[in-house]
């Protein structure tokens, strides 16, 4: 017995020795001693966790690359993962100070200005200061859980390195996981010579890696973080951003140590200046600076909009501009007949990425640059998604270009193509165009609309194509061997269609306002009519100047609305959908009975009835707690098809395992 203990010890002693070292190695950049002596204490470490298994804890340094998985789990964050608003000029960022001195009253602020790097977000949860799991930003509220992945990334603690303050339970500390420029290189050259797709950008190499089902093709990729803030931290003792950072410097996190405290714009402005020009110097990617405003008080009473704090704001960098050629001008139809013309361009690398396609606007835009058929142009990406035309390089043209006009026939239905008075936008007058009803029925289906699983593009293409549906109330009539016959489907993925179709029906009054796909009608209005409207019927009866009198529902939107619902088309959808049994009115929340209280659940495999979110949903409706770890004190362990490991360890730990059946008849 003893003896054990004296291992323990010295195992113990190994793995804070290693800890430190790997703390001054990949945080610090300051080695202190040499790779063999570094070697020879982790090989120390490894032989006797070997002879003594059963001393083996999950935050031991050899435990970095864990099993590959079948799946990612989604998780929820303790607090939601907000985004930043971009600013693009110095006139913009003077804009956002305005808006922070009127929310503070003119009171004096200090900011802090940090790199914006450009990786992914990830969010890590630690418990009394042991890494417990880790996560994609996701969609803001959950994200996937990347734990093993993460794990490979050495400057991450998997056991923070100073005593932790006891008693603050969970906590979330949030950064950005990126792939160093060289790495990135390095990949794409190894993936060019095994002929696989090369990664577009370190971005997109950095998001894919953190989502690899394999620990072991992760720890190859050199991935790194900067750590820039928290989330959940209940019991905080600091009183501003900076503060906090520091201290996470001294728990062991990676902090970039490209920060300063400035008092005001020119401040800010001399800090986005001198990055600006050196940002190539470094080995990782950089987008822009983001601004904060330091003190947490401050912070909380200026709050947040639905998407991005009020707080803090990103400031772009002005994009790389590079010179290509514009093969062609195309036009694509969107959801409300919109004819959006683009330039299909000789393909050329921006910052990483290769651009073939750019957006051209609209005909005046096309008209103010005087973009032709084979001009050669200059094209930036902007810091937009969308990389656009910056200008025609007039020098390079041979005579040889052709003037774009744009076409009189939508080029999907043929039907006539009109410009509104007082619109810059040429439109296709055919509602029924199968291009609109396409983009319509895709964002009725859609993650925040009616979230219907499975029913991704593909598969509207082809139900248009067979006319199989016209609308997006076609959507709530299809039948079994409609979709049967379709290439692909099978019986099982034609049941699991046609439920997620039925349970679509009962989603909020607010998403199926913004499912309607309402010109201006994003989810932020859809949401701010359903708390003043109680049903669709209500909302389709309002009137201009009612609309105008809800903050922040504007002219445009007001009109939109008034002019959806007076339409003919329109109505005759929303009363095929009321047949069809979608809930048209705001539900009464109902106290559901607390039949899971204090009850812990684990979900593994795939479940038929339910997606992931609805059934955790459900659970915690009911009362119950879901957890994405299985342990000693998890209730009830709900199987579905395929489970994971989690099954085996549930078997062995002797949990109740209930199956989706089993569950059904519970809540019964
Ligand atoms: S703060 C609420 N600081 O930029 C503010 N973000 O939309 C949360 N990013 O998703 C972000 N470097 O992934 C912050 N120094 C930095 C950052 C940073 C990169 C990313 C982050 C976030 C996105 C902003």
């Amino acid at each position: 017995m003893k003896k054990i203990k004296e291992i323990l010890k010295k195992i113990e002693k190994l793995r804070d020795k290693i800890r430190e070292h790997n703390y001054c190695y990949f945080v610090l950049n300051q080695p202190v001693i040499s790779d063999e002596e570094y070697d020879k204490l982790m090989r120390e470490l490894v032989k006797l966790e070997k002879k003594y298994p059963e001393l083996i804890t999950p935050d031991s340094p050899t435990k970095r690359v864990g099993a590959p998985v079948d799946e990612l789990k989604s998780v929820e964050h303790r607090e939601k993962m907000l985004s930043l608003e971009n600013a693009f000029s110095k006139d913009e960022i003077e804009n956002f100070l305005s808006r922070v001195y009127k929310g503070l009253k003119n009171e004096e602020v200090e900011f802090v200005c940090e790199l914006k790097i450009d990786g992914s977000a990830t969010n890590l949860t630690y418990i009394n200061g042991i890494f417990i799991r880790g996560t994609t930003r996701g969609n803001g509220f959950r994200g996937d859980d990347v734990t093993s992945n993460l794990k490979t990334i050495k400057s991450i603690p998997l056991r923070m390195l100073s005593s932790y303050p006891e008693g603050e339970g969970e906590i979330e500390i949030r950064g950005e996981v990126y792939i160093p420029i060289s790495t990135f290189k390095l990949i794409n050259k190894e993936r060019q010579e095994k002929e696989l797709p090369l990664f577009a950008n370190p971005r997109n190499a950095a998001a894919g890696s953190l989502r690899q089902l394999d620990p072991h093709v992760v720890a190859k990729r050199n991935l790194n973080i900067f750590i820039y803030g928290v989330g959940h931290w209940p019991v905080s003792k600091y009183e501003n951003h900076f503060e906090v950072l520091q201290y996470l410097k001294e728990l062991g996190f990676r902090i970039s140590p490209y920060i300063r405290k400035v008092k005001d714009l020119n401040g800010i402005w001399d800090f986005c200046k001198w990055w600006e020009d050196k940002r190539d110097e470094l080995d990782f990617e950089v987008d822009g600076v983001v601004i904060k405003v330091n003190s947490f008080l401050q912070q909380k009473t200026l709050g947040e909009t639905t998407r991005n704090t009020r707080w803090a704001i990103a400031y772009k960098f002005p994009s790389v501009q590079k010179t290509t050629k514009v093969l062609d001008i195309k036009v694509g139809v969107g959801r409300t007949g919109t004819i959006t013309p683009v330039a299909v361009l000789e393909p050329v690398q921006i910052s990483g990425s290769v651009v073939s396609r750019a957006t051209l606007h609209n005909i005046d835009e096309i008209r103010r640059k005087d973009v032709r058929i084979r001009d050669t142009v200059l094209v930036q990406k902007a810091g937009k998604v969308i990389p656009e035309v910056v200008k025609v390089i007039t020098e390079k043209r041979t005579g040889d270009e052709k003037i774009f006009d744009m076409p009189k026939k939508c080029p999907v239905c043929k039907s006539n193509i009109i410009r509104l008075h007082n619109e810059v936008a040429y439109r296709c007058i055919n509602a029924a165009c199968s291009a609109q009803q396409f983009e319509k029925i895709l964002h009725f289906a859609s993650r925040g609309a009616m979230d219907i699983d499975g029913l991704g593009p593909s598969i509207i293409s082809k139900l248009l194509e067979k006319k199989l549906i016209r609308d997006v109330a076609d959507i709530y009539y299809i039948k079994f061997d409609d979709i049967y016959q379709l290439d692909l489907f099978k019986e099982k993925s034609t049941t699991n269609l046609l439920n997620a179709i039925q349970r679509s029906k009962k989603r909020p009054l607010e998403r199926l306002i913004y499912a309607l796909g309402i010109r201006y009608v994003g989810s932020h209005t859809a949401d701010i009519l359903a708390r003043n409207y109680k049903s669709i019927e209500q909302l389709s009866k309002t009137g201009e100047q009612e609309l105008l009198s809800i903050y922040e529902i504007g002219p445009h939107i007001a009109q939109s609305i008034v002019n959806f619902f007076k339409q003919s088309s329109n109505k005759k959808i929303i009363e095929k959908l009321k047949r069809a049994g979608l809930l048209m009115e705001r539900e009464v929340i109902e106290e559901l009975p607390q039949l899971f209280e204090e009850k812990s659940f684990v979900i593994t495999g795939k479940l038929t009835g339910y997606t992931r979110d609805e059934i955790i949903e459900l659970i915690k409706s009911l009362g119950g707690k879901v957890s994405s770890s299985i342990s000693k004190k998890t209730d009830y362990v709900l199987v579905g098809e395929e489970p994971g490991s989690k099954f085996e360890k549930a078997k062995k730990l002797k949990l109740t395992i209930i199956s989706e059946e089993e569950f059904n008849e519970l809540i019964k």
